[in-house]
């Protein structure tokens, strides 16, 4: 298997001993795989994901694409019909407007939720999705684990896979840490964010709540405001938005785009927020990722404002029906103004809901879940 280190990412710890961290983005541009086969690819490393669970995954949704998955095992790609999530989205969002939020699908499941980065939404979501399908749960990461008296992640990994947990949701500073997790444990590995590497759950409930708003991606025209370069958010989102027909714009400094928008899909780079504003169906704003930043890509957080913040003033450029995403969590003031954030064209909370429902599916489908679980 190929080691690619990017030369942008800082010094790897012993967490990398296997040798096994592979870089999805620059494998797939050095090998052309498309991406959102890095998204699935994220989603459900292969060497637990079988063709027949991965075609389960893809056989019920809207989206009427054909696409050719990598088998990491064999390196041999599979051709599957890709349609939406769209019933099994729609089952869960039901079960989460319920007076009584759970059904008793996954009992006698086991998740491990390994969050080793702060995390409001996607820790929150996940815990809520796995108790709401009745699943049991525990929570390894933060400062009550064993990892901060020096023990590597791999024995961790290792530790909490003898005691036979099902499922690990996986959150982590450093990009390639789910798949590396997955290469020591049989159980199934969701990715909740790696470096700024991949976010691909934060990808499908942007892509659902997009398409609740809009009803189809074909032609929809998307703006990713900000910071791209760090965004993992980015770096699901905007494969997956081009696969799916939409047209990708970036807005940013020329210190917050990466290297080579064209390989993700994007249709067009703009300088200019006002530019480019009349043109959006869809504005999505990205925080500026502070924690990830090596030096200033701008002279002051007033000056990034002033170019690229939502504000009020800034509404008469947007089209009528345009709505708002952001990600969450908000820098309110910087890129985003709170008459904005909380005003009628914003989706966030919309985001928020979806992450409950599409994490329940996904788990329901990666854990095999029975039907009839479902309606009690
Ligand atoms: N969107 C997102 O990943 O937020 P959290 O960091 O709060 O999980």
């Amino acid at each position: 298997m190929p080691l690619i280190i990017p030369k942008t990412l800082p010094a790897y710890d012993a967490l990398y001993e296997e040798n096994v961290f592979v870089m999805h983005r620059e494998r797939a541009l050095s090998q052309h795989i498309r991406p959102l086969e890095i998204l699935i690819l994220n989603l459900m490393p292969t060497k637990i994901a079988t063709e027949t669970q991965i075609a389960r995954l893809l056989a019920n949704t809207p989206i009427q694409v054909h696409m050719t998955l990598l088998q990491t095992a064999s390196h041999a790609a599979t051709h599957v019909s890709a349609a939406h999530l769209e019933s099994f989205y729609k089952t869960f969002e039901e079960v989460n407007v319920r007076p009584i939020k759970k059904v008793p699908a996954l009992r006698g499941k086991t998740i491990c939720n390994l969050f080793l980065e702060p995390s409001t939404r996607t820790r929150g979501s996940f815990e809520l999705a796995e108790k709401r399908l009745s699943c049991d749960t525990i929570n390894a990461g933060g400062s009550a684990s064993s990892t901060v008296k020096g023990e590597s992640l791999v024995d961790t990994v290792k530790t909490l896979d003898s005691m036979k947990v099902d499922m690990f949701v996986v959150r982590h500073k450093y990009a390639g840490t789910p798949y590396m997790v997955s290469q020591h444990t049989n159980a199934a590995v969701i990715d909740a964010g790696d470096g700024k590497h991949q976010h691909p759950t934060q990808a499908l409930l942007d892509l659902y709540t997009i398409w609740k708003e809009k009803g189809s991606f074909e032609g929809l025209k998307v703006g990713i405001v900000g910071d791209i370069v760090h965004s993992r958010v980015a770096g699901s989102l905007v494969p997956a938005l081009a696969k799916l027909g939409a047209e990708v714009y970036l807005i940013a400094p020329a210190t917050m785009l990466p290297a080579a928008p064209e390989a993700l899909g994007v249709a067009r780079v703009y300088a200019s927020l006002d530019e480019a504003l009349p043109e959006l169906d869809v504005v999505y704003m990205l925080r500026i990722q502070m924690e990830r930043l090596e030096e200033a890509p701008f002279p002051s957080l007033r000056e990034y404002n002033l170019l690229y913040g939502l504000t009020k003033e800034r509404e008469e450029l947007m089209k009528p029906d345009a709505i708002i995403c952001h990600p969450g969590p908000i820098n309110r003031g910087v890129e985003l103004d709170s008459y904005m954030a909380d005003g009628s064209r914003s989706v966030i909370t919309d985001q928020v809901f979806s992450g409950v429902c599409v994490r329940m599916a996904l788990i329901y489908l990666l854990l095999g879940g029975a039907n009839d679980g479902l309606s009690a």
